[in-house]
């Protein structure tokens, strides 16, 4: 993850109201050249001065049909270097703080990708369609391009998966890095989990004999969201003693056991949703990142109850990184004519990663 050199001192005086201000002035001045986009888990003083706030796929599209020339991207850096891949020549995308990274998309390094993809292929016999989540490297993305396949978000991975089964008789499909989203999309789709396999890159073989290489339909990659590790079963069991009548959410980054325990699942965007929808009067647990939770309470505050799912500060602390201090130098140097904190990916890699992110915004649905 690249280095994030401290603040200027300036920015590390300055006084929360007064940061808050001269974004305002800021953003005011740079006008239509620049479009700030934030995701949901983004803290309310991000959110508050985002043009566009939504779930990785919905800022995806977002980044691919602005023509603002500089995008601030709140997020991690997995949305940043997607944004610069769909975003047009000329186009800069800037991420406030360089060290927010996604822990995830870290465990699916380009190398175990091929050599996973070998052995697969050398074993497995049939064709293998490989489907990247967006929580992943550019460089994974373009090695998913090159093998014919597509990205996903937690909002499309059913329809990408529908697609990548469609590809031809008896595929299997390779999903990274994250194998709670696929498990529990594969289990929703009817596939039952004796059909899916883990790939332990730690391991040889990715710990698994050929047989079962063999015999999986859906290869998993051993990835997974810490932070939403974090919900269990016994949450869940929890909430609902405590307040009878009580909905329970979640984000499919959660344990296929919690997943199925839940009464609905979805992506950030769908968490929203379901809840703006929901009629006064009914309760929610939320198993998904603190903000978005908090967020969601604060706006039905009297209405509707929305708590979240654990007693522990679900925190995702790479995006929380993206703070107004670091939002204001951005936007201070853009105004002074300097682009800070860019995010390129180099064109080959650039090249092959859009035709996996751009099969994923053509997803039929
Ligand atoms: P969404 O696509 O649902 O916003 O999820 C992104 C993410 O990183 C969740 O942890
Ligand atoms: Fe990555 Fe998890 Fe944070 Fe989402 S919540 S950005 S998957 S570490």
């Amino acid at each position: 993850m690249p280095f994030q050199p401290p603040l200027p001192d300036e920015y590390q005086r300055m006084a929360d109201p007064d940061v808050l201000a001269r974004i305002a002035e800021r953003k005011a001045a740079l006008g239509r050249r620049v479009v700030i986009l934030g995701h949901h888990y983004q803290e309310d003083d991000i959110v508050r001065f985002a043009d566009f706030v939504g779930d990785s796929f919905k800022l995806s599209r977002q980044a691919s049909q602005t023509t603002a020339e500089f995008i601030v991207f709140c997020g991690v850096h997995f949305m940043a270097e997607s944004a610069d891949i769909l975003s047009s020549p000329g186009q800069q995308v800037i991420l406030p703080d360089l060290s927010a990274g996604c822990s995830m998309a870290e465990m699916a390094d380009e190398d175990d990708v091929v050599d996973a993809w070998e052995t697969i292929s050398r074993v497995g016999g049939e064709p293998i369609v490989p489907i990247c989540y967006v929580n992943s490297t550019a460089a994974v993305k373009a090695f998913v391009g090159r093998h014919g396949g597509t990205a996903c978000t937690s909002s499309n991975a059913r329809r990408a998966i529908a697609w990548a089964l469609g590809r031809g008789e008896n595929v299997k499909l390779l999903f990274i890095p994250d194998q709670h989203l696929g498990r529990n999309t594969a289990f929703e789709m009817g596939y039952p989990l004796e059909s899916m396999a883990v790939w332990d890159p730690a391991q040889r073989n990715g710990g698994l004999t050929d047989e079962q290489i063999r015999a999986a339909r859906f290869i998993l990659w051993n990835g997974y969201c810490s932070v939403h590790q974090i919900f269990t079963v016994a949450d869940i069991d929890r909430v609902r003693a405590e307040r009878p009548g009580v909905q329970v959410i979640v984000h499919p980054e959660c344990d296929f056991a919690v997943v199925q325990k839940a009464d609905q699942s979805g992506s950030t965007e769908r968490i929203g949703q379901v809840i703006d929808a929901a009629p006064p009067g009914s309760a929610w647990a939320v198993g998904t990142e603190i903000h978005l939770v908090k967020r969601l309470a604060d706006r039905y505050r009297g209405e509707k109850h929305v708590q979240s799912l654990t007693g522990i500060q679900c925190l995702c602390t790479t995006m929380y990184r993206i703070d107004p201090r670091h939002l204001l130098w951005s936007l201070d140097n853009l105004a002074a004519g300097r682009v800070v904190n860019r995010v390129t990916v180099d064109e080959p890699t650039k090249q092959l990663a859009k035709l996996a992110l751009d099969q994923m915004l053509a997803l039929p649905g």
